[in-house]
């Protein structure tokens, strides 16, 4: 899929824009702080329903105005669609996605396809479970819609546990919760394991191709034991029963979906706490690739690439990789300046100047 227009209106440091983008390569260059990575944050936005900077929505609202307005147009193999995201001040996001309005944020998943890639996605090896866990979530809530409600719910029944966990409340009500929160925890856990199992062969092979065939790269589930879904809800409800005293004394959940993990092992080494930091941008590229082409896998079309700023942290044989791998669907490269090495690979892209939230075609091509 691709987009054809990105409209904004009040969005960051855009006042109005309007603009045609081409289905293969588009490059964006401009000096620091010019409107690139917000122009890519909105497209991310019309994906996703969110930012990958801010959980505050109203952030994005340009600066001494009241509303922002948000709009892509997407041609896919089931036709073209726009997906328009108002934010207000005052009031709570809409979204509207083929001119209806939504109230279910899920409607958005799978709409618009998006992997982003940036210097700050590193943080998926870097830090901690949580940013991983955010990495398996939003790939597999823009795969199943199912998926984005399973997760909500499974969030709602955690919060209610961790307030009766706080209230004190008696071993019977407890147990009740155990059950639905195991029940609904197996079936997060589960698609996270099958996840994970089908991610880990595409990252090796992205691995491989990125660093020539020198590193091989193996991805594990780290969290409560199982195959099937009675299987992950009976440890699950041991796990529960054994850490119940503990939970009552701190006042929330111990064990779980939310405290789950991935490993990712560069031969005998786990990266996440030993790899260089080239490394660890690596692998961090490899998952994204890999989600790019499970994507694929999954639904027959590509989604779309978002890459803000990421040659600049690559050595120029990565470089050279990855843009061997831009090809045959849409991409969005933010950039400050296109290395030499790299404008032959770019000679069929359209480029464009960012310059104080305007943006305009270079070249006329
Ligand atoms: N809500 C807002 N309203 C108006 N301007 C904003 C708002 N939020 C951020 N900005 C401004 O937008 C400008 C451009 O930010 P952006 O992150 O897109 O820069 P960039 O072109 O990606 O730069 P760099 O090369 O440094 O990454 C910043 O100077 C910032 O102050
Ligand atoms: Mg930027």
């Amino acid at each position: 899929m691709y987009l054809s227009h990105v409209t904004l209106n009040n969005y960051r440091n855009y006042s109005s824009l309007g603009l045609d983008l081409s289905p293969g390569l588009n490059v964006f260059t401009g000096k620091n702080a010019q409107g690139k990575t917000n122009f890519l944050e909105a497209v991310y936005f019309t994906s996703i329903g969110r930012s990958m900077r801010t959980p505050r929505d109203k952030e994005l609202i340009a600066w001494g105005s009241e509303k922002a307005r948000i709009r892509s147009d997407v041609v896919g193999r089931g036709g073209k669609s726009r997906v328009e995201i108002v934010l207000d001040k005052n009031e709570k996001k809409r979204v509207a996605i083929g001119g209806a309005q939504v109230s279910k944020m899920g409607e958005l998943m799978g709409v618009i396809m998006t992997v982003l890639f940036s210097p700050d996605e590193i943080a998926i090896i870097k830090q901690g479970p949580g940013e991983r866990r955010r990495f398996m979530d939003i790939a597999i809530c823009q795969l199943s819609r199912a998926y984005f409600y399973l997760l909500t719910r499974y969030n709602k029944i955690l919060s209610q546990r961790n307030s009766l966990l706080k209230s004190k409340a008696d071993a019977s009500t407890l147990d009740v919760w155990d059950i639905q929160l195991a029940q609904t925890g197996a079936k997060v856990i589960k698609t996270r394991r099958g996840f994970i199992a089908r991610l880990n062969e595409l990252a090796n092979k992205n691995h491989e191709f990125l660093t020539n065939g020198k590193e091989s790269l193996s991805l594990c589930y780290e969290g409560i034991d199982g195959n099937s879904e009675e299987e992950i809800t009976q440890n699950f409800l041991n796990s529960l029963k054994k850490v119940r005293d503990k939970d009552l004394l701190h006042g929330y959940t111990h064990v779980g979906a939310q405290t789950d993990d991935f490993g990712a092992m560069v031969g005998d080494v786990d990266v996440r706490k030993f790899g260089s930091q080239g490394q660890q941008r690596t692998v961090a590229l490899s998952l994204k690739l890999a989600q790019l082409d499970l994507f694929y896998e999954e639904t027959g079309e590509y989604p779309v690439l978002l890459l803000d700023d990421v040659f600049s942290e690559l050595d120029v044989s990565r470089q050279q990789k990855l843009v061997q791998k831009i090809d045959g669907f849409q991409t969005i490269i933010t950039c400050t300046h296109v290395e030499e090495v790299l404008q032959e690979y770019f000679k069929d892209a359209k480029f464009f100047s960012v310059t104080s939230g305007q943006i305009t075609e270079k070249g006329g091509k």
